[in-house]
């Protein structure tokens, strides 16, 4: 009987463990998560959401109240289009994040940086380029380009030294998204190092709509890699993600031919999974039930979240001045619109509630937005009770071996 550890991921001309942990923005898939996946010789990810309020808080800096200082005069006004990004600063606290992650790498897995070009910034295409340039410029191993593909994205950087070099991925959930992304990058001449095909279960946006449930990874994972057949590029290896729950699991998407899978969810209730403590049980506690696909996000896509997170019906005011990570080009945000139409309509309340959007920035900064995957109401199945109800943390190694040697899809509780 196979398990996962049978197989072996080929990169380029590395071989590596099979299993890959997913990016979890904000600052969910911490560095010390990442750390524990290369240490193991699998694919860690950081996050490049929101960096700089990350590197204030690990490392103090003062980004964040630099920027807002710089623009609370405009706190009051609907139109955002002022509040702009000092490149310079994000492209030092790029740095930061990912020089102080990979100086810490040890064993022989990689280390890639998830990144959501979703993030519009304000100047979508400015702020992007420098944060790929940076984290290129800081050794990343390799970048996965995440929810909403710009699908000029690798043209920004084909002048780095390491693009042919750099790991590049792209996170899809359609052989259509695919070929987008291909045709628009064919003139680079750099197909992507992988494809990860992220299926309706996954945690985060999802990049199907409200019917996500009739869509069916296995299925997608093989037009995905008859699409590449097709076009003489099977050799890219496809990675599926989403609800990938045991090792078997994995194993039974190895058989079928995956280059390794992607997961997230069981991470979330580790140790180093970078949720404050309080928030992993919640995890643990969810039943089926109080898990949601919802539309609060501002980007548009579809997110999986448990229905008790703080940030569903939040009326806060917009914090763009200090974050502003959802902005687009014209400085626009769905949820300052929101939230505007909620106070004219309500002149005389003191608290709103706006229930159609959120304001993802702050309540993602504050763990109050708890993404989840599907089988979250599974991770109870994980570990242990303690006798006043608590379930007990797991450490990533657990369950990444839990993930590469388990068989008939048993779960290795942790030692009693
Ligand atoms: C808490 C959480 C946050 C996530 N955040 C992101 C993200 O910022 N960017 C991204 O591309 N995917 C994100 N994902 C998706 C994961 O990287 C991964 O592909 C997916 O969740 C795998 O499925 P699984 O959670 O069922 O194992 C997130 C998932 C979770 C559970």
């Amino acid at each position: 009987m196979k398990r996962l550890d049978d197989f072996r991921l080929k990169l380029g001309n590395q071989e590596l463990v099979p299993l890959m942990i997913g990016g979890m923005g904000v600052d969910i898939s911490t560095s010390a998560l990442a750390l524990e996946a290369a240490r193991l010789g699998g694919v860690g990810h950081i996050s490049d959401a929101m960096v700089p309020t990350v590197t204030d808080r690990r490392f103090k800096t003062g980004y964040v109240k630099e920027k807002l200082d710089k623009y609370k005069f405009n706190r009051d006004n609907a139109d955002k289009s002022v509040v702009q990004f000092d490149l310079g600063q994000l492209a030092e606290a790029t740095r930061m994040h990912v020089s102080h992650t990979m100086e810490a790498k040890r064993g022989d897995g990689l280390i890639f940086i998830n990144c959501m070009e979703k993030l519009g910034m304000n100047n979508p295409k400015a702020t992007l380029r420098v944060r790929l340039t940076a984290a290129m410029d800081a050794g990343i191993d390799g970048i996965t380009l995440s929810a909403g593909l710009h699908l000029g994205s690798l043209a920004l950087v084909e002048d780095h030294p390491r693009f042919r070099d750099v790991k590049f991925g792209i996170i899809v959930s359609s052989p259509r998204a695919l070929n987008l992304f291909l045709r628009k990058s064919a003139s680079l001449r750099r197909l992507p190092d992988f494809i990860v095909v992220e299926g309706p279960l996954a945690g985060g946006h999802l990049g199907f709509g409200l019917d996500w449930a009739n869509y069916d990874l296995r299925q997608i994972v093989a037009e995905v890699a008859h699409f590449l057949r097709e076009n003489d590029i099977g050799h890219i290896p496809v990675i599926p993600a989403g609800g990938i729950f045991t090792g078997t699991d994995a194993v039974e998407f190895m058989e079928e031919g995956a280059g390794a899978i992607q997961v997230a969810t069981r991470f979330t209730v580790t140790h180093e999974c970078g949720l404050p403590d309080d928030v992993k049980q919640e995890y643990f506690k969810a039943g089926e039930d109080d898990i949601e696909v919802n539309t609060i996000s501002p980007t548009g896509y579809p997110m999986r979240m448990l229905k008790n997170s703080p940030a569903i019906g939040s009326g806060i005011r917009p914090n763009c001045e200090a974050y502003g990570y959802l902005l687009d080009s014209k400085g626009h945000c769905d949820y300052v619109d929101a939230y505007n139409r909620e106070v004219e309509s309500h002149p005389d309340a003191k608290k709103i509630k706006v229930l159609d959007k959120t304001c993802l920035c702050t309540h993602m900064r504050k763990f109050q937005c708890w993404t989840c995957g599907h089988y979250t109401y599974r991770l109870k199945e994980t570990t242990r009770q303690r006798l006043d109800g608590s379930y007990e943390l797991l450490s990533a190694e657990h369950v990444f071996n839990d993930y590469l040697y388990s068989t008939e899809h048993r779960i290795l509780l942790p030692a009693a």
